[in-house]
């Protein structure tokens, strides 16, 4: 038997940069995203000899393996099943680690093939609870347009909710990819090493009241207010990596370089923001009418440079 799932990236506005317990993936804080129609991973789980995990056509025997099978063993455990041997197939639509969010597609499509291939009778809420388990950012993919990861207090309690899952913003996502190389520091790891920084707890205090300013960003269809706060929220998370000891940054030189030209288009009139997340690429929030000027620029000013235009994509769904 073979079952197969797709689920699409999401991009948050406000992040999950935190967690309270590692284990269960509970976050510290309250977290907001887009779901993307240009990006997606598809997962099949099939009967195995052996468990075997194949990404992109290539068999993994490494720690991402290893995270794909300790993740269906507590699977496995929670309801009661037995560790049958499973082979795991992926393809990544998506730069893998390269902080365009494949590990929110990965274990979206993981949690919904085991559900589907093990016939077990789960709604959206519980496979959102079960996606957040392989990784936090998961939770929120389960859900087309915006979604509402809220944080909860136990394993319960923590799960994502659609906001608008059709949204009607002229809202696009321009992903630049300036480099796809997997990054080295997952995002496991350097929400870890960030929560010693000086202003991790300020910041935490403010997650309630931008949560709620950008939910009413939303709800008032205000591009403006919606892409400066999710460009501050970034900001305040590249802030507390460059204020961790030690401290440390996912951009690179050309990262600088992108947000300098973000600015130099909004002094144009140009209206658009970056958001960026655990890896050196950067994402430009747009209406549809800025997109060739934005993309003109960037392409003169970066040789190696692809530019992928997203908007608001699908929740999950069991392909076969
Ligand atoms: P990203 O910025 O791409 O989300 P993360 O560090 O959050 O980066 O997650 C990347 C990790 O997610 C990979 O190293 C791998 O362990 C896991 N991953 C990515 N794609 C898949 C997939 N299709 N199936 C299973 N695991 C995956
Ligand atoms: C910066 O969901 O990849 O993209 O739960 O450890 O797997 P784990 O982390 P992950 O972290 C995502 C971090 C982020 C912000 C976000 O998506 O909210």
């Amino acid at each position: 038997m073979k079952k197969t799932a797709r689920a699409h990236t999401n991009i948050a506005l406000i992040k999950y940069w935190g967690k309270k317990n590692a284990e269960l993936r509970l976050p510290l804080m309250s977290s907001l995203s887009m779901t993307l129609d240009a990006f997606y991973s598809e997962t099949s789980l099939e009967t195995g000899q052996q468990n075997e995990f194949y990404l992109n056509n290539q068999k993994q025997s490494d720690q991402s393996a290893q995270r794909v099978f300790q993740y269906l063993h507590k699977l496995q455990d929670s309801f009661g099943l037995p560790y049958d041997a499973l082979k795991v197939s992926s393809i990544n639509h998506v730069p893998t680690a390269a902080g365009l969010a494949s590990s929110s597609s990965a274990f979206a499509a993981l949690a919904a093939s085991f559900c589907a291939y093990y016939d077990l009778d789960v709604d959206r809420k519980m496979l959102s609870r079960l996606a957040r388990i392989g990784s936090g950012s998961a939770s929120r993919s389960i859900y087309g347009g915006f979604a509402i990861w809220q944080k909860g207090h136990d394993d319960k309690s923590s799960y994502a909710y659609p906001l608008d899952e059709k949204p009607a913003m002229d809202l696009h996502l321009l992903a630049v990819e300036l480099d796809q190389k997997p990054k080295k520091l997952s995002s496991t790891k350097g929400m870890q090493a960030a929560q010693n920084s000086p202003f991790f707890q300020p910041w935490l205090a403010r997650n309630d009241a931008e949560l709620n300013d950008m939910i009413a960003a939303i709800k008032n269809n205000d591009f403006t207010k919606l892409g400066s706060l999710a460009e501050l929220n970034a900001n305040e998370m590249h802030a507390i990596n460059l204020t961790a000891q030690p401290e440390f940054t996912y951009f690179e030189p050309n990262t600088i370089k992108a947000i300098k030209l973000v600015e130099e288009l909004r002094q144009q009139g140009i209206e658009c923001y970056y958001t960026i997340d655990a890896g050196p690429n950067v994402k430009i929030l747009t209406p549809l009418k800025n997109i060739k000027e934005i993309k003109k620029l960037f392409l003169s000013e970066f040789s190696n440079v692809k530019i992928i235009n997203a908007s608001f994509g699908p929740g999950v769904s069991i392909l076969d």
